[in-house]
């Protein structure tokens, strides 16, 4: 099996720096170690209330990825605001996501079935700008066709409510997985690249990663809260090499 991508999402380096107002840590340097330690790309979530990430920062993240010709992914919703942010800026890939306010986190998927007719427009323009663009969706065989219709190049798999179960050792882990599973089977089947990420940690990658038809994976707050403790460098190098025994890869 190929080698998978690793997207590092550096939101919550921003989240800490935002807690005392202060220019540190700065996610700049955090997504320029990132690369150092083995990302292959880096991935920011542009919040409508810019609890993490700043417009300055999209600035600055963009300029570094720009120069050192490595992608970035731009999480965003659907929203006229960000899509000028994105065609001004260019990324590689722009994600869309849902959000609401009140959420902690991106909690749940895009519905990309009731937002057809507003998310299709919005893929169009972004795609005629040149940047490759994905829907995060739930593992459900509707929001991946919709996606397809909608004309997206890429789904990216929602696998938090796997990743939750899988810790809890609930019993209804397997049949998530098996969802996630024939998730990717089904949107590599319409001709979409597949990612996958949310809630992913260094005891729920591997089965993630050895799903075949998976090409990246975007991981961000457990790589920062694993930071704290052995610094970012390592805690990329670690889930680096995890998602490379799931694939049987020997290291570089
Ligand atoms: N992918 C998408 C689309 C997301 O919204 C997020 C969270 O910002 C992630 C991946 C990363 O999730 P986590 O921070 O839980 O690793």
């Amino acid at each position: 099996m190929s080698k998978i991508r690793l997207g590092v999402n550096i939101d919550h380096v921003a989240t800490v720096r935002n807690a005392r107002g202060a220019a540190y840590p700065d996610p700049v340097r955090a997504a320029e170690m990132a690369l150092a330690a083995g990302a292959d790309g880096i991935t920011a979530h542009l919040r409508e209330d810019r609890r993490h990430i700043s417009d300055a920062d999209i600035d600055a993240l963009a300029a570094i990825t720009r120069r050192r010709g490595r992608p970035l992914n731009l999480e965003m919703a659907a929203t006229p605001e960000m899509e000028a942010i994105a065609l001004a800026h260019l990324p590689h890939a722009a994600c869309l996501v849902p959000e609401r306010r009140e959420e902690v986190t991106t909690e749940g998927g895009l519905d990309v079935v009731r937002g057809h007719n507003q998310i299709a427009p919005v893929i169009g323009r972004l795609a005629a700008a040149g940047i490759r663009v994905s829907c995060f969706v739930e593992p459900d065989p509707a929001q991946i066709a919709a996606a397809r219709e909608c004309g997206a190049a890429v789904v990216e798999l929602h696998t938090g409510a796997w990743c939750d179960a899988a810790r809890e050792r609930s019993p209804d882990a397997a049949a998530l997985l098996a969802k996630l599973r024939a998730a990717a089977a089904q949107a590599a089947g319409l001709g979409l690249e597949v990612h996958a990420g949310h809630g992913i940690d260094y005891e729920t990658v591997k089965p993630i990663a050895a799903i075949p038809e998976l090409v990246e994976l975007n991981i961000g707050h457990f790589l920062i809260g694993e930071a704290i403790f052995i610094g970012l460098g390592p805690a990329i190098q670690r889930m680096r090499a995890l998602m490379d025994e799931a694939r049987s890869v020997r290291a570089a």
